[in-house]
């Protein structure tokens, strides 16, 4: 597998794959790759003969007093990771490469609406971070596919939109949230709890199987909403939203729709880890 850091040799393994006409799927990654990640290359791999992960922390999605500077970077570990599972291209470029003037100079990309709430509301233009740092991804490497996962369901949605609404000519796959055995969802912030709050952790999904199932029980969202921040407070943890959603728009869902396809999401803070998972009322 290749590593490149710079533009002119990432467009260089690019063209020699067009000529031979072959697809590239790229999947975005912050690094500190574990298994959840290596599942995206995989789902990669089944679309495109040609796979390129990008590994970039980028500072555009953090706000003031967030992770970035403790952000885990594991380069060495994540290439040999991904080198096992035939990657073919790692793009791991510097901030100097995504960002030319500067962070603070950069152009911003605002998708509107679908931001303003759950995620967006709590972190402040975390998602112009994210769209921006993603569409110049997509413009370095004008991938055929792009693969995301559904653990940042929210994204996930921002980063379709994205597509749609420039145009793209490329698919976003959406890809199910990996999880431990007691069903704590996969994360590179799941290794800032000590060994205390990573045993309180699992509430987190069990209280998104208990929202979906007292949803479909027939119980209001907003009583479930509420009983399950007030679940998680016993737990231990400090909700930031629990919330039962349209799964596409994140509209409140409107009573009396029902093919309306909803999903379960949930941010709380738990011994100074900020985690957030998410439950499509459609999943397994
Ligand atoms: O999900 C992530 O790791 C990041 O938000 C992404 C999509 C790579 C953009 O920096």
């Amino acid at each position: 597998m290749q590593t490149v850091h710079d533009l002119a040799s990432l467009r260089a393994a690019l063209r020699a794959w067009r000529k031979q006409d072959q697809r590239i799927a790229l999947v975005p990654t912050m690094g500190n790759l574990h298994a959840g990640h290596h599942a995206l290359v995989r789902r990669a791999q089944q679309c495109a003969p040609r796979v390129v992960v990008s590994v970039f922390v980028n500072p555009t999605q953090f706000g003031p007093g967030e992770d970035f500077t403790r952000y885990p970077r594991t380069l060495r570990q994540d290439q040999a990771g991904l080198a096992a599972l035939d990657c073919d291209l790692l793009f791991a470029p510097a901030v100097e490469v995504m960002y030319p003037y500067g962070p603070e100079q950069a152009l911003s990309i605002h998708v509107p609406e679908i931001t303003d709430v759950l995620e967006g509301a709590h972190r402040p233009g975390h998602f112009d971070g994210v769209a921006t740092v993603v569409a110049k991804l997509f413009a370095m490497v004008q991938p055929d596919f792009a693969v995301f996962g559904e653990k940042d369901w929210q994204q996930l949605q921002v980063v379709r939109r994205l597509q749609r609404d420039l145009g793209l000519a490329l698919e976003i796959i959406g890809l199910a949230t990996v999880r431990e055995a007691d069903g704590l969802a996969l994360s590179s912030r799941n290794q800032y709890l000590d060994a205390a709050a990573r045993a309180r952790a699992p509430l987190l999904h069990a209280t998104l199987r208990w929202m979906r199932a007292a949803t479909l029980q027939g119980h209001a969202h907003a009583v479930v909403e509420h009983a399950a921040a007030q679940r998680l407070q016993r737990g231990g943890f400090e909700p930031d939203y629990c919330a039962i959603r349209v799964a596409d728009t994140l509209h409140p869902p409107v009573h009396g729709t029902p093919d309306e396809q909803l999903i379960a999401l949930v941010a709380a803070r738990l011994g100074g880890t900020r985690l957030i998972d998410n439950l499509p009322f459609a999943a397994p």
